[in-house]
């Protein structure tokens, strides 16, 4: 595929790594291609890093049709820069793209635009302990009609911003809600999917979490609101006796590549890993008698956070102390080992940027 190159005329300035937030400050660039119906994807381009201009009837903005994907560049010890799992990341969003209509990218070209892309802006990686170069790959639908129907035309985009820690508590325990009101996804529907319509949806559930001083909400199935399904916008895991348990993808759970990444790290290891249905019920029991030893979410961006403490129908549980577990610690050192080159890859997960 061919990319055209645009370089800006007035480079930003790099932030001072010591004070990165998420997702706050962008590159210098970003890659972008069009998509017609009667002509498939054509003009690859990296431009300046600007303002999008659409049409008021895009349907983007009408019916919510977007999906995105979310990895990082990490900066190894020796200066290269390195990415995990992107082509985990691209059959996902091609599998995103596939669910909300709208057209799929072939894998090696939308391997070649990433890794051109990066390679491109690669200086913006911070080097300082727990920052990277976080990509946000989006794909929307922009035909300029007010129909309701599968997609003609749309744009794909990748943006690039370094980032510190996630969350304020950084790997600190965070205290967790369990929600029994909303839903993030139901079966059928578009939870197995990166689509931004998720994300606006499970919105309030975690604004009223944070109202009560809770960092997210744990969701529970839509059918029943009785099966744990994730943690905020991250899967989770639960050490119960000598049993580490996540829920399994049952469809309205994002397949994500950190919890691939630890299953398959912890079956190497010999624990035992169920993905299963895990009840709320179970969950409560396992908290009131003690066997419920370890909690944490696991996504991209935070890579593992643990839970300190779970609140379910205005009764609150500590969960390990409130302290960081052993199990979550060491999925964190192993896989944050991995990501930033100080442990060897024996997966072959990393990808190492020219
Ligand atoms: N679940 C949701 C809803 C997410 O948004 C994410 C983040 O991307 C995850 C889980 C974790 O996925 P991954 O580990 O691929 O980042
Ligand atoms: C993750 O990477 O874990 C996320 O949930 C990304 C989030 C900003 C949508």
């Amino acid at each position: 595929m061919e990319i055209t190159v645009t370089k800006t005329t007035c480079p930003k300035e790099k932030p001072d790594s010591s004070t990165l937030g998420f997702g706050k400050i962008f590159t210098d660039h970003m890659f972008m291609m069009d998509y017609a119906a009667d002509k498939g994807w054509y003009d690859a381009r990296i431009v300046p890093f600007a303002n999008l201009s659409l049409h008021p009837a895009s349907t983007v903005l009408h019916y919510g049709a977007e999906i995105f994907e979310g990895l990082k560049a990490y900066r190894r010890a020796d200066g290269k820069v390195q990415l995990f799992r992107p082509m985990e990341n691209i059959r996902r969003l091609n599998n995103s793209a596939e669910r909300l209509c709208l057209p799929t990218i072939p894998e090696e070209d939308a391997f070649q635009v990433l890794t051109e892309f990066v390679a491109m802006e690669q200086d913006w990686t911070p080097s300082a302990p727990g920052t990277s170069l976080y990509l946000r790959p989006f794909l929307f639908g922009n035909d300029e009609s007010l129909g309701v129907h599968g997609v003609h035309n749309a744009t794909f985009v990748i943006i690039a911003s370094p980032v510190g820690s996630y969350y304020k508590e950084g790997i600190n325990p965070v205290r967790i809600m369990i929600e029994d009101e909303d839903v993030r996804a139901v079966r059928g529907g578009t939870g197995y999917a990166k689509c931004g319509g998720n994300y606006a949806a499970s919105t309030r559930a975690g604004e009223r979490a944070a109202q009560q001083g809770y960092s997210q909400v744990l969701w529970l199935d839509g059918v029943e609101r009785k099966y744990i399904e994730e943690v905020g916008a991250m899967n989770v895991m639960f050490k119960i006796g000598d049993e580490i348990v996540t829920p399994m993808l049952s469809g309205s759970i994002l397949p994500g590549i950190t919890r691939k990444s630890c299953i398959e790290v912890l079956k190497k290891e010999g624990y035992t890993v169920s993905e299963r249905l895990l009840s709320v019920d179970e969950l409560a029991k396992a908290m009131e008698d003690g066997t419920l030893l370890e909690a944490w979410g696991c996504g991209t961006a935070a890579v593992v956070s643990p839970i300190g403490e779970l609140c379910y129908k205005g009764k609150r549980y500590a969960v390990n102390n409130g302290e960081i577990g052993a199990v979550t610690q060491h999925l964190y050192d192993t896989l944050t080992g991995i990501q930033w080159g100080k442990l060897e890859d024996t997966f072959g997960w990393t990808c190492p940027i020219d």
